[in-house]
């Protein structure tokens, strides 16, 4: 078959990413489509002279079949910022694609990448988007790669940091990424078993933590989301996140005279080992896509729903997923009494 695809990991990385690269290429090889890898997103074809000229790479030429297993891309993530969404640079793109012998992309990404496959999309180019980001927030599919092994990194962080906080007797406050979503926060808690999750869709009082704290005779483990933030203050600003909990924690300390201590993994939950699940979604929808370029979609964003490849329209992927005050994840919290920043607790409706 004559055509070449490019494929490109765009945005920050997540673990998975080179098992959605083993899916593409495999089968590609197998059904004889030369596949193409752009180096650090768009950089390899905007800036090749950065990568000795090699901005484009033969896929299988630098996956290992090992790499499935660890994270990070071994075609590199997105290092530098995209210049333009209009129709006109999508336009000079689409030519700069064509004049590299590109047939069409797959774009694994969130929501700044999907924006740019839109982009293309309208410019006429074919397109799949792969959904990738640890902080699961992005609209048109419950389950983006990379985070499930953030939350299992972040679980297994809990089952020690609890014994560490018993042995101290401290509280303990752990901080997820997940920008101004509580999905990573939210998720982490219920599988790391924690005593309390603030999260920024329930911005919290900051008088009913002081209490949870105060009035707690052992040791605590509480997950902030770095997007957490008290009701009466205004939500942070997306870019620079990060740090909340050490300002938390000495408010807290200062307000009830017991020992808090702030963990902060921060990029280690980007660099987390890919557990079977996104090793699975990346081999899953990373063959897929290629099957359905091939028989003519486009304009899509593949997903996994739980038990089937679907697609979503790319037009559905704009803004960001939040969790929903009426899910199930926070419902289980409440039934769980798992604190959420206010006081009394909801009483959990109909079951
Ligand atoms: O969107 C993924 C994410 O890891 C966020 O959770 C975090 O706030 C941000 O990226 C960090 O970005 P950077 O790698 O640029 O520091």
């Amino acid at each position: 078959m004559d055509k070449t695809i490019g494929v490109l990991t765009g945005g920050g990385d997540a673990p998975g990413l080179n098992a959605y690269l083993r899916g593409i290429s495999a089968t590609a090889t197998r059904l004889g489509v030369r596949v193409l890898g752009l180096r650090n997103g768009f950089d390899g074809l905007l800036r090749p002279e950065r990568h000795d000229g090699k901005g484009l790479v033969d896929l299988p030429d630098v996956l290992d079949r090992r790499d499935v297993f660890e994270p990070g891309s071994v075609l590199g993530a997105a290092s530098s910022g995209f210049p333009s969404l209009s129709g006109e640079y999508a336009r000079e793109l689409v030519s700069m694609l064509r004049d590299r012998g590109l047939d069409a992309l797959l774009m694994i990404g969130g929501e700044g990448t999907q924006a740019i496959s839109r982009a293309l999309h309208r410019a006429d180019f074919p397109v799949i988007g792969l959904p990738k980001t640890i902080d699961n927030d992005l609209p048109g599919t419950p389950c983006s790669i990379g985070f499930d092994s953030a939350v299992e990194f972040l679980a297994d962080s809990m089952r020690g940091l609890r014994r560490h906080a018993v042995s101290h007797g401290r509280v303990v406050l752990l901080e997820t990424m997940g920008r101004n979503t509580g999905w990573l926060a939210l998720c982490s808690a219920l599988a790391g078993d924690a005593d309390g999750v603030l999260i920024p869709e329930m911005p919290y009082r900051l008088a009913a933590v002081e209490e949870f704290v105060r009035s707690a005779n052992s040791s605590l483990l509480l997950v902030v989301a770095e997007g957490a933030h008290e009701r009466e203050t205004p939500a942070p600003r997306a870019k620079g996140l990060g740090g909340v909990s050490r300002a938390l924690a000495d408010r807290l300390e200062a307000a009830t005279g017991r020992e808090v201590r702030a963990v902060v993994p921060s990029h280690l939950q980007r660099a987390a080992s890919p557990v079977a699940s996104d090793r699975l979604l990346g081999l899953r929808l990373g063959s897929a896509a290629v099957e359905r370029l091939l028989v003519g979609e486009r304009g899509v964003l593949l997903y996994w729903d739980g038990s089937r490849i679907r697609s979503a329209a790319l037009a559905e992927t704009s803004g960001v997923r939040s969790v929903p005050l009426d899910g199930d994840d926070l419902r289980t919290a409440r039934s769980l009494g798992i604190f959420l920043g206010e006081h009394p607790l909801p009483v959990s409706g109909a079951v």
